[in-house]
């Protein structure tokens, strides 16, 4: 890392890590940490080139890996002294990271939540789409990522009928640089498949899903929720993809509950 992640920092108590999706940044939990401020020490970083934890763009390499943002966060752990177990929520992207620090750091987890993400890997069509569009977005900036991301991200009610939430996910996608969304396709690509780990896994493990996910179907969620043993599945109802955005109070309420189970 050229420097630690930037961070936003919410409550205080036992520590949970907020990690954001592809294209996001920290922001994207603001509304879900402020809820959860009143029973844990919110930790919610920038992944790099994200945010505040912008890369310049003549010395981004051309593929970050999942397994560099995992060091990333275990880097920026120990900047901040954070040396107490956590409990790590990954969305999406974020739970793409979780899965090479849990390889990693094992001994830093309290708890795991996987909120709207994958175990599997990309099939070769979908990691030669991310390829093309890496190339757009060098080119073209984030617009391209959002007009085909965007009806994705959000429920067919949500894009119909919740203008404000469409312009606040929208608006949380149009500051990525385009050395950030390149080189995050390129190596979401490249992710390994996780299922092997989870009939392994020994850490208390909450699963969450919006009702209406097109890119983490409840399906392929509650198969991940089915193969780790102990787990607990929440589906959020009126969500999609963007449960942060869509049906935040829900998906802090199943946040609370599963950091109040572990106490
Ligand atoms: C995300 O929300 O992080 C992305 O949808 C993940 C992906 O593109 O696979």
């Amino acid at each position: 890392m050229l420097k630690p992640l930037q961070h936003r920092e919410f409550g205080s108590g036992r520590p949970l890590v907020l990690v954001h999706g592809f294209p996001f940044h920290g922001e994207q939990w603001d509304a879900v940490a402020r809820e959860l401020a009143s029973v844990a020490r919110c930790l919610v970083p920038d992944l790099r080139g994200f945010g505040r934890s912008a890369w310049p763009a003549q010395s981004a390499p051309d593929v970050w890996t999942m397994e560099q943002h995992a060091e990333d966060l275990a880097e920026w752990l120990d900047h901040l002294r954070v040396d107490e177990p956590l409990v790590l929520a990954g969305f999406s992207m974020g739970g793409y990271v979780a899965w090479p620090f849990l390889r990693a750091h094992r001994e830093r987890l309290r708890g795991l939540a996987l909120c709207n993400t994958r175990a599997i890997a990309d099939t070769t069509e979908g990691a030669a789409g991310r390829a093309k569009l890496a190339a757009r977005a060098l080119l073209e900036g984030a617009a391209p990522v959002i007009e085909g991301m965007l009806p994705k991200l959000l429920a067919p009610h949500t894009l119909a009928a919740r203008p404000e939430v469409v312009s606040a996910v929208r608006r949380l996608m149009e500051v990525a640089a385009p050395n950030a969304l390149a080189a995050a396709l390129h190596g979401m690509a490249r992710r390994p498949d996780s299922t092997p780990l989870l009939g392994s896994l020994d850490v208390p493990t909450l699963v969450v899903v919006g009702e209406h996910d097109a890119i983490s179907s409840v399906a392929e969620m509650r198969g991940i929720a089915t193969a780790i043993r102990g787990a607990r599945l929440v589906e959020i109802a009126n969500a999609g993809h963007m449960t942060t955005h869509e049906n935040p109070a829900a998906l802090a309420r199943a946040l609370r509950e599963f950091i109040t189970s572990l106490a």
